[in-house]
């Protein structure tokens, strides 16, 4: 398959021309700027030049405006990229045949469930970042009704700064003590996790399994933020380091934030017919591979 990736230099993006490159697919990795393969997805003349110069038969936009807060000043670039852009994708999809897979996110939901979401749940953002995303997936599922929607939760990564290599950070620092957020619940998820799962729905297009609409597309079960800090520091073999609980609202950050979005992903692991390790596994992976060499934990 021939397959297209917008948002190339993300954090996701990134990670997943890496899965990409290493499996039998072909990859044309887009980037917003520089000297590669670049398009705004934003500018509708851009984004049909490259479709029809590539005739990719699978596009997969991770690209998006992620700074959750600056959406709330910067409305309308918002808008243009996490709801224009996305409609301009969905179209011209549809118009040169190419299967489109659009990364959404948890921040649709309100956060006030206190059980994990499914993907009828009702969406009901609660700030401008979750608003443009959820009118970008309504745009592409009207333009385009074979879309797949993935919405994820919690990206971390071995690049971009993120909740996990800041923790690492602290760690390495030998911080004694360190304050984290107790009242705020979700699904963390790695985004080489979310490659293995987005090239397995590829893999499924190939078998010609039928597979559209929305999926959640996140590791098993969920945590706190505190919760989630307290296992990394114990897979590091930490021990003197002190966490003081805080809540969000502490942070006094310009957007609120959903509460509770933990995500099911009942839905994702019967359409793979596979298990999808837990947020647990995920993160041990993760700090296995790139963090603790030759059992060496980080410090005692
Ligand atoms: N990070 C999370 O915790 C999280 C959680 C839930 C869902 N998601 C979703 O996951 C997806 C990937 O997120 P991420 O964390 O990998 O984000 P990211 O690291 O910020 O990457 C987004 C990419 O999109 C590019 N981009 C921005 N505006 C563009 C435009 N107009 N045209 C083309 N490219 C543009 C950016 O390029 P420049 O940097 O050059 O502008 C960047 O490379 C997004 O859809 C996001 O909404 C993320």
């Amino acid at each position: 398959m021939k397959i297209l990736v917008t948002g190339a230099a993300g954090m996701l993006g990134s990670a997943l021309c890496q899965k990409i490159s290493d499996s039998e697919h072909q990859l044309i990795a887009v980037y917003h700027s520089g000297q590669n393969q670049t398009c705004d997805i934003t500018n509708r003349f851009d984004v049909k030049k490259l479709i029809s110069d590539h005739k990719p038969d699978i596009i997969i936009n991770s690209a998006a405006h992620c700074q959750v807060d600056r959406c709330e000043e910067d409305q309308e670039w918002a808008e243009a990229v996490n709801n224009g852009g996305v409609k301009n994708l969905a179209e011209l999809a549809k118009e040169y045949k190419s299967q489109l897979i659009h990364i959404s996110t948890d921040f649709v939901y309100s956060g006030k469930a206190r059980q994990p979401y499914v993907e009828t749940d009702q969406c009901e953002p609660v700030n401008k970042y979750g608003l443009y995303k959820l009118r970008g997936e309504l745009a592409a599922q009207e333009a385009n009704p074979n879309v797949i929607i993935l919405r994820t939760a919690w990206l971390y990564g071995a690049t971009r700064s993120n909740f996990v290599l800041r923790l690492l950070d602290d760690i390495k620092a030998q911080k004694k003590s360190i304050a984290i957020v107790n009242d705020k619940w979700g699904s963390p998820t790695s985004v080489i996790l979310l490659s293995d799962l987005i090239v397995k729905i590829v893999d499924s297009i190939v078998q010609k399994k039928r597979i559209s609409g929305i999926y959640h597309a996140v590791a098993t079960g969920g945590c706190s933020w505190l919760e989630f800090a307290e296992y990394i520091i114990r897979i590091c073999g930490v021990r003197d380091i002190t966490i003081k609980p805080i809540s969000m609202e502490s942070l006094g950050l310009p957007a609120t934030r959903p509460t509770h979005t933990i995500l099911s992903n009942q839905k994702l692991q019967s359409v793979l017919q596979s298990e999808i390790p837990t947020w647990r596994q995920d993160i041990e992976t993760f700090i296995g591979k790139n963090y603790i060499k030759s059992g060496k934990k980080m410090h005692a």
